[in-house]
């Protein structure tokens, strides 16, 4: 807080807090750029012990008068605070960004716009506020769910998809990661291959293998090349459990046109088809390492690596659009006030689970599931004995059933 010696000049220009002691605390005046060119904001305040004063004078000046205030307070003892010192130069930057970006924005959505009234010809369906180009059809297209709720925060994922970047979805078990990439497919008929990397996939089975049949010695193509020539859509499950050596294969296909060689096939070269897209989904990486401890085995993936995906933090649905997926999944039976109530008991239990109160993850899966039950046996305890307590341990299932009893009085209770 040690106010330089300025010359006059030197002071001229400076932007930052001017200060000086009084009897009841330390009066200021705040010197930043305004909005418009060659014009400064002054902000007057006066601070107590007991923290920093409330603005009680506000205005903005020409730089010729700013030159008076200087002056003017110079006699009254105000002095720079040198921590707050910005120049001019900077703070015209600090402020001119925005406008700026937005500008270029405006400009980058409507080139796009303008693109995609030449492309005509090409079928594309509506998903959120994106049209997304159709693929071929065919078997493995995934099954499409009518109740399947698109979240407005998928539309940049959606369009990351159309603009054919690397997309990986993370989050809790059970959150949309899988259904999300196939309901897009589903209604852009794309097909769709799964390759989970918890267990049994091997560098093999990822990229290919040479065996013999009929006393021929024939090459297999594993899922990814197999995927790249058929312009299928490749979701790599639980990547943070990946063997290097199926990471190294996946690294050489991450940029947008990147192609694989097949270095046991004598290095032929496999080139993506234009509707070949990439996904991986993850339990614990980045933003979700703090819950590493709950997905034993998992591996951290380096940044390097993860720089080459754009990659989403998916959460579990809130209880509003878990109610309205209950409503529409279990239509015409469901009610409003049935899903409003297990919505919450899932919210609650997966509250719980973050708390690591609970080890299980409570999916929607699980939800639709103890949910379509009820309404069969007229009895939530009953049916969460199939739906529930029979997959989790008894701990589990005891707080579990507290937290339904805490929603749900038992019949005749009154
Ligand atoms: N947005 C949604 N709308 C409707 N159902 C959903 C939605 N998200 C998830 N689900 C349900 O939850 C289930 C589990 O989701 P899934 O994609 O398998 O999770 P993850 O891959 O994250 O483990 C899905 O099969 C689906 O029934
Ligand atoms: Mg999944």
């Amino acid at each position: 807080m040690n106010a330089p010696e300025l010359t006059e000049d030197e002071n001229l220009g400076r932007l930052g807090m001017y200060q000086r002691a009084t009897d009841s605390g330390v009066e200021w005046w705040r010197v930043s750029v305004a909005d418009r060119p060659e014009t400064y904001r002054l902000e007057h305040g006066v601070d107590h012990a007991n923290g920093r004063g409330s603005v009680d004078i506000d205005l903005v000046v020409d730089a010729e008068n700013l030159r008076a205030k200087l002056k003017k307070w110079r006699r009254e003892g105000f002095a720079i605070d040198a921590d707050t010192i910005e120049s001019e130069q900077s703070a015209t930057e600090r402020v001119a960004f925005m406008p700026e970006l937005q500008r270029v924005a405006t400009l980058a959505a409507a080139a796009k716009q303008k693109l995609k009234l030449n492309e005509d010809g090409v079928e594309t369906v509506r998903i959120g506020h994106l049209d997304v180009p159709c693929g071929a059809d065919g078997p493995l297209v995934p099954r499409l769910n009518p109740a399947y709720l698109f979240s407005p925060r998928f539309n940049d994922i959606v369009e990351d998809i159309v603009e054919n970047r690397r997309v990986m979805l993370i989050g809790h078990t059970g959150a949309g990661k899988t259904s999300l990439i196939e309901q897009v497919a589903a209604r852009s008929r794309h097909g769709v291959l799964r390759s989970n990397m918890n267990g049994q996939t091997t560098v093999g089975d990822f990229v290919g293998f040479w065996t013999v049949k009929g006393g021929e010695t024939l090459w297999v193509d594993g899922v990814l090349p197999t995927a790249m020539r058929e312009g299928l859509w490749l979701i790599v499950d639980e990547i943070d459990f990946a063997e290097p050596s199926i990471l190294a294969a996946l690294t050489a296909v991450l940029e947008p046109h990147g192609r694989l060689v097949l270095k046991e096939k004598g290095n032929e070269i496999v080139a993506p088809h234009p509707s070949f897209r990439l996904f991986a989904t993850a339990n614990a990486v980045g933003a979700m390492s703090q819950f590493r401890h709950l997905y034993q085995g998992a591996n951290l993936m380096n940044e390097a690596f993860l720089d080459r995906w754009r990659v989403y933090l998916l959460d579990y649905l809130t209880p509003a659009e878990e109610a309205d997926v209950l409503l529409r999944t279990l239509s015409p039976n469901m009610t409003r006030p049935l899903a409003t109530t297990l919505a919450a008991i899932a919210a609650d239990c997966r509250a719980a689970f973050a708390r690591e109160d609970l080890s299980s993850a409570f999916s929607t899966r699980r939800l639709l599931d103890w949910a379509e039950l009820m309404m069969r046996t007229g009895d939530p305890e009953r049916a969460a004995g199939p739906a529930i307590y029979a997959k989790v341990s008894p701990e589990d299932a005891a707080l579990i059933r507290g937290i339904i009893r805490h929603h749900i009085a038992p019949a005749g209770s009154e």
